[in-house]
C-alpha cells in the first residue's frame, strides 16, 4: 500500500474512490510539514493548490488593519481547504494558518481539476462539504445581528459539542478545545468577554473547565433557547 492511501481513503471527499482512482490520487500527492503559525495560504495571492489536514489545525483567517482577526473555519484532520481559488480562478479568500504544527497533503491545481472532472463523485462531494460551510458561515452571520456576546458563546460550543465532542455520562466533552483568543475570533468578540462568558457558565455549572478540556453539562445541552441560560 502507498505511503498516504491508508489516509486518503478516509478523507470524506475521497471515501467513494475505488483502488485504482486511489492508486492514481495517491502518487500527486505530495506531503508538507509547517510549524506552529505559520502560514500557509496568503489572502489575495493567487492558488495553485488544494491541501489536506493529516495532522494538526489550521484556521482560515482575514485580518484588519489594526490587527484583529476573524477565523472563518478550522480545519482539522481530514478536512481540506484552498479549493475555492482553484475552482473560481480568483485570488485566495482568506489566510490560512497552522495553529500548532501540522502535516498536510498538496494537490497542485492541475491535479485537483483533472480529478474532479474525471471522478463526479468527488467534484459532488467538494459541493456537499462547501454547502455545509455555507451554512455554518449563515448561521455565524446570523448570530452575529441576532445575538448576544453570550448566547454567541453558547451557541459556538454546543457547535464544537456536536462536531468534536465526545459523549460521557456527565454530558459532552469537547477535547483539546481552540484557545480563547481563537474562540473570540470565531464569534466576533473579544477574549476577555469569551472568558467572563466560559467563567460564568462554568460558575453557573453547565459547563466544566479542566485545562484544555470543556465537559458540556446536560442541563446546558438541554437549554433549548440559549437566551434563557442567561
Ligand atoms: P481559497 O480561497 O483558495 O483559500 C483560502 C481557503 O480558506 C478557501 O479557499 C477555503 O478553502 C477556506 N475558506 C475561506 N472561507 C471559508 C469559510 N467561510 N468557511 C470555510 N472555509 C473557508
Amino acid at each position: 500500500m502507498g505511503r498516504y492511501k491508508r489516509f486518503v481513503r478516509e478523507v470524506s471527499i475521497f471515501s467513494d474512490l475505488d483502488e485504482g482512482s486511489l492508486d492514481r490520487l495517491e502518487s500527486l500527492l505530495t506531503l508538507r510539514s509547517y510549524s506552529k503559525d505559520a502560514l500557509i495560504v496568503s489572502h489575495d495571492e493567487s492558488g495553485d493548490a488544494l491541501f489536506i489536514v493529516v495532522s494538526g489545525r489550521a484556521k482560515a483567517v482575514l485580518r484588519g488593519n489594526s490587527g484583529r482577526e476573524v477565523i472563518l473555519y478550522l480545519f482539522r484532520q481530514g478536512d481540506f481547504f484552498g479549493e475555492m481559488s482553484l475552482l473560481d480562478n480568483q485570488p485566495r479568500s482568506a489566510s490560512v494558518e497552522a495553529c500548532e504544527d501540522t502535516s498536510l497533503l498538496v494537490l497542485r491545481r492541475e491535479a485537483f481539476l483533472h480529478h474532479i472532472e474525471r471522478y463526479p463523485q468527488t467534484a459532488l462531494s467538494v459541493l456537499r462539504e462547501m454547502s455545509r460551510r455555507l451554512r455554518y458561515a449563515d448561521e455565524i452571520i446570523g448570530s452575529l445581528a441576532l445575538l448576544d456576546v453570550y448566547a454567541r458563546v453558547a451557541r459556538m460550543l454546543r457547535d464544537m459539542g456536536e462536531r468534536d465532542g465526545e459523549e460521557t455520562e456527565e454530558g459532552v466533552l469537547i477535547p483539546d478545545r481552540p484557545t480563547q483568543q481563537d474562540m473570540a475570533g470565531m464569534i466576533g468578540a473579544s477574549r476577555e468577554t469569551v472568558s467572563r462568558a466560559l467563567s460564568d457558565l462554568a460558575r453557573r455549572g453547565y459547563i466544566e473547565l479542566s485545562g484544555k478540556n470543556v465537559l458540556l453539562r446536560h442541563a446546558f445541552l438541554m437549554g433549548g433557547d440559549i437566551a434563557r441560560l442567561r
